[in-house]
């Protein structure tokens, strides 16, 4: 049985109750956590599926996996370091042709995002770093201080929506002539001043658009979530489910594309040549959180969770 530690205020993890209905695990069940952070939907799922069940549990931040290992010690629970853009290969070095349930939970931890010394955040000045793996060599500082300005424009634009990309990287490319951009602060201050006053977003940071935009690019968020998608898809068994909660539009659009081209079609069915895995969507409208879920825990209010059955 799982120890049931009580996850501190803004650390909950969202959508439970969702989550372990989509996923329809059952004793016995392997299911892979592909995002375990604090470990809140795998202690859900692994009193879910025991007795005879095994959790694998992902995260390509040591400090999650470290603190799973103490968590679940004992337990038939596996935590592997690694990226899930990995999946195929992780599973393979497991000896696992198929498992029976795959969640992934976008995004970075809340402890990532609050911790000053990994550098995510415009609220707490730290190092500006953004790598959710620190063993990763490229830091947001590289992506600050060395890329062209065209292309930092092109990332605050296309990750980040930030409709004026192109004058604060502009200004990020003269404050860096002065002086390299090192910390969260000074990037900030830099992205708040290329903002004139009367244009700054009322009730957001000016700088909230351009940190995710870096963050997303530091750790290509996009391309692990697709592979790990496709290899989801791929390695699920008939009736295994897959079940993905995403923050922003992005995430959502590649989960949203990777369950459109594996869905089974009524008007064209597969023929039995093709060996391409096929799904059944389960969720044709996106699913929120409810109301009282958002009053309690603020993370939740822009969650979407999206499902599929593997055929
Ligand atoms: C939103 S948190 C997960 C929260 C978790 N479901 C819980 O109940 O506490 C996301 C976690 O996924 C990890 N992560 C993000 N992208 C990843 C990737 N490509 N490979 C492995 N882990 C990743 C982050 O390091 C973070 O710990």
């Amino acid at each position: 049985m799982t120890t049931e530690e009580p996850e501190p205020a803004g650390h909950r993890p969202v959508m439970v109750k969702e989550v372990l209905e989509y996923l329809a695990c059952q004793p016995g069940h392997v299911i892979v956590d592909a995002t375990i952070g604090r470990a809140g939907h795998a202690a859900a799922i692994l009193e879910r599926i025991s007795p005879g069940g095994r959790l694998i549990g992902i995260d390509r931040d040591p400090e999650a996996i470290e603190r799973a290992k103490k968590r679940f010690a004992g337990q038939p629970v596996e935590l592997i370091h690694d990226n899930h853009a990995r999946l195929e290969a992780i599973l393979d070095e497991l000896g696992l042709d198929a498992v029976d349930g795959v969640l992934i939970d976008c995004g970075p931890s809340l402890e990532q995002l609050t911790t000053a010394r990994r550098g995510f955040s415009f609220g707490r000045d730290g190092p500006l770093d953004m790598r959710m793996n620190p063993d990763q060599e490229t830091t947001a500082a590289d992506l600050v201080n060395e890329l062209p300005a065209s292309e930092l424009a092109r990332i605050l634009k296309e990750y980040g929506g930030e409709r004026r990309a192109q004058r604060i990287a502009e200004a990020i490319a003269t404050a860096r002539q002065q002086q390299p951009i090192t910390t969260t602060a000074q990037l900030a201050a830099t992205i708040t001043a290329a903002i004139p006053p009367r244009a700054r977003p009322r009730r957001l940071h000016a700088a909230t658009k351009s940190f995710m935009a870096l963050r997303i690019a530091v750790n290509d968020e996009l391309g692990a979530l697709r592979k790990a998608l496709d290899a989801a898809i791929h390695r699920t068994r008939t009736h295994g489910r897959i079940v993905v909660l995403t923050y922003q539009s992005l995430e959502g659009g590649e989960t949203k594309g990777a369950f459109r081209r594996a869905r089974a079609s009524s008007k064209c069915p597969p023929l039995p040549s093709d060996e391409r895995p096929r799904v059944r969507i389960l969720t044709k409208r996106a699913v929120k959180p409810s109301a009282e879920e958002c009053r309690e825990n603020p993370r939740a209010r822009s969650a979407i969770l999206r499902a599929a059955e593997r055929l």
